[in-house]
């Protein structure tokens, strides 16, 4: 019966996820273990250089959420806690995907994940190795203590960064395993496969998004590059 029923509703590609929002996730997904790497390779060089390149991406996700596609809006993404515990409950049941944007419970994890990005980035501004050889952009506006501070900051944000990124590519995994949904691939191609009868979510002009992106890349240029 399930079986006709689903064979019965007509499915139809239907693009979820902008270019802005994929170039911008896949772009973190690079960008954060290199940050890593070379902060334990020792290279802080090039390590502020590519924080800052996060910290742009970071910028310009935050103005995406609030003037983006419906999708990427943070007024769409964050669902009270009924929805949530709702969704949780049905996590084990295995369903075809009718999901448009961030799912009630994965929302709250997004919000998670870019938080502690700009707590990383933001803190690495003030940032110094304790040895007077390298430090962040900020670091001379700030109090010795409070570069120091922020320094320690820095640090556990990165263990934060760490588990909360697991926890995100688990939740992955158990939609491919359990439900059957392949959340990957939208992604990366920008389409779902939904019933026909699903209305498509808005998307915002392109033009926008490369406005915002120079925009929160001339300013975290001017931050990084602060003498
Ligand atoms: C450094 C590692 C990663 C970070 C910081 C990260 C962060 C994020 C963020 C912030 C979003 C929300 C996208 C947006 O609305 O802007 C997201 C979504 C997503 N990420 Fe990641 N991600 C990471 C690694 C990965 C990896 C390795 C995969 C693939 C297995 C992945 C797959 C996805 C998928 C499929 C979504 C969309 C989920 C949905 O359908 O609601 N991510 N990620
Ligand atoms: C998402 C982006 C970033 C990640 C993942 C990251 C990660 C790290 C890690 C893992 C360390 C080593 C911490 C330790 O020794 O315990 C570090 C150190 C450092 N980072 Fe970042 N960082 C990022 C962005 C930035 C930015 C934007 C700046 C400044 C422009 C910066 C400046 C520094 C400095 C000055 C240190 C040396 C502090 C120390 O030796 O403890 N980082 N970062």
């Amino acid at each position: 019966m399930a079986l006709r029923n689903r064979q019965s509703v007509m499915l139809l590609p239907m693009r979820v996820w902008d270019l802005p929002t994929r170039v911008f996730h896949w772009l973190i997904v690079i960008l954060v273990p290199a940050c890593y790497v070379t902060a334990e390779l020792g290279d802080l060089d090039l390590h502020m250089q590519l924080g800052c390149a996060v910290l742009a991406l970071v910028l310009f996700r935050i103005a995406w959420g609030f003037v983006g596609s419906q999708t990427a809006r943070f007024a769409r993404l964050l669902a009270g806690p009924a929805a949530v515990l709702h969704h949780l409950r049905e996590l084990g049941r295995r369903a075809p995907d009718t999901q448009i944007g961030h799912n009630a419970a994965g929302g709250w994890m997004v919000l998670l994940l870019i938080l502690l990005l700009v707590v990383q980035t933001a803190s690495g501004l003030f940032a110094n190795d304790g040895l007077g050889l390298s430090e962040g952009p900020l670091a001379h506006d700030v109090s010795g203590w409070t570069s120091d501070l922020l320094t320690v900051v820095h640090s556990y944000a990165m263990d934060a960064i760490w588990i909360a990124v697991a926890l995100h590519v688990l939740a992955i995994i158990v939609y491919a395993v359990v439900k059957r949904q392949n959340l990957v691939r939208p992604m990366i191609t920008g389409k779902k496969r939904l019933p026909a009868a699903t209305p498509a979510p808005r998307m915002a002009s392109l033009a926008l998004a490369v406005a915002l992106l120079a925009a929160a890349a001339a300013i975290a240029y001017l931050v990084g590059t602060r003498a």
